[in-house]
């Protein structure tokens, strides 16, 4: 059967990833339709060749080129549905995330405002359960659609069934590389409240006195404090956090507290303490560090920085050597947050 879409060999990626490295892809296609995504998965199966599916290339690192196909996600739809209050927004996974918020911070439709100016596509969104300034994904998920690979079937998964967690999913784990997320739909409310419990985004409202803020006033606070700290992908290569916030032991977060006084944490359990690795790669004097083009954000140590022509590889050594000096000085693994490739 002939296929709906044209599969391209070799193929530069450095625009289809915000980190902006050069790698190519063996082959490459542009999936508009479920169709398409089936077909992409049959004809890599049939030339044996590797495959993932890319959203907006936002949460991902090439270490070197790909030797396989890669298959962008390009369905594009909304579909709306009203009841009193209440909004159901069944969204495509090739749309895109922001302006998806945008959309409905516009139209009044509250519960992703905190989640403004995220990079990345919709159907990327669930697999690492997005998270920022006090809200993730999960608390305003009804379910999504994905292709199983293995019977073509698409497939409904309830929230329950995407077993979510802190930048993490089933997608993340035991479905991964099985399924191909096709659409998610969000609840949202016309007349929700909004969540301004992150410390950061209160004070930044305190400070522009606004008391009672509106879905738009979160929205617009949200992206000026991401624009204040977080590199723009358009102007310096990056994938927003590059490790996620590691999780310790209470024992191990007071050993630590008697040497740094002023180590923030996070309770999640009573045994356990999220700690910024932001804060702890500053600390190991990383923070606005360079090598060649490979570098560590100055605003915000989490993030790692191509400065023009860095390579996967030397931004992943960059990250290892980071890895190993936080490791050495506070006894802490720090694992990346974003997907490593080859
Ligand atoms: N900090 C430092 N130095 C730094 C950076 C951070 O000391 O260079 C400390 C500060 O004490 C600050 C604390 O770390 O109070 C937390 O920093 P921030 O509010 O910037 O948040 P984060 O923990 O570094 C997380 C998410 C971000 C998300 C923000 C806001 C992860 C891995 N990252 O960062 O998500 O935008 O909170 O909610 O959980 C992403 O996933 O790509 C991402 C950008």
């Amino acid at each position: 059967m002939p296929y709906n879409f044209s599969i391209q060999k070799n193929v530069d990626l450095t625009r289809f990833n915000t980190m902006g490295v050069q790698a190519r892809a063996s082959f490459f296609v542009e999936a508009g339709s479920v169709q398409d995504l089936t077909q992409a998965v049959e004809f890599a199966r049939k030339s044996n060749l590797r495959w993932m599916v890319l959203g907006g290339g936002s949460n991902v690192l090439f270490r070197s080129d790909f030797d396989g196909l890669i298959i962008q996600n390009a369905l594009m739809g909304k579909e709306i549905s009203e009841q009193g209050d209440n909004i159901q927004i069944k969204v495509s996974g090739g749309e895109n995330w922001h302006a998806l918020v945008l959309h409905c911070v516009e139209n009044g439709w509250g519960g992703i405002e905190n989640l403004s100016l995220i990079p990345g596509s919709v159907g990327a969104a669930p697999i690492q359960n997005i998270g920022a300034y006090g809200v993730e994904l999960q608390d305003v998920f009804a379910e999504l659609e994905a292709l199983t690979i293995e019977t073509g079937e698409v497939q409904v998964f309830s929230k329950e069934q995407c077993r979510f967690g802190y930048r993490d999913s089933i997608f993340k784990k035991g479905l991964k590389g099985k399924v191909i997320i096709t659409s998610v739909t969000l609840a949202l409310s016309k007349s929700s409240q909004v969540n301004t419990s992150y410390k950061a985004l209160s004070d930044h409202l305190t400070r522009a006195n606004i008391a009672q803020p509106s879905i738009k006033d979160v929205s617009d606070a949200v992206i000026e404090i991401r624009q204040s700290k977080l590199p723009d992908p358009k102007e310096i290569g990056n994938t927003g956090s590059f490790f996620k916030n590691p999780v310790i032991s209470v024992y191990h977060f007071d050993q630590l507290k008697s040497e740094y006084s002023e180590l923030p944490g996070y309770p999640v359990s009573e045994r356990q303490v999220k700690v910024p690795a932001g804060w702890l790669i500053e600390k190991a004097g990383w923070k606005g560090k360079r090598e060649g083009d490979a570098g560590v954000h100055e605003k915000q140590a989490l993030v790692l920085v191509n400065y023009g022509k860095a390579t996967g590889e030397e931004i992943w050594n960059l990250a290892t050597q980071i890895q190993r000096s936080v490791k050495k000085q506070f006894d802490i693994d720090l694992t990346p947050e974003v997907n490593i490739i080859g």
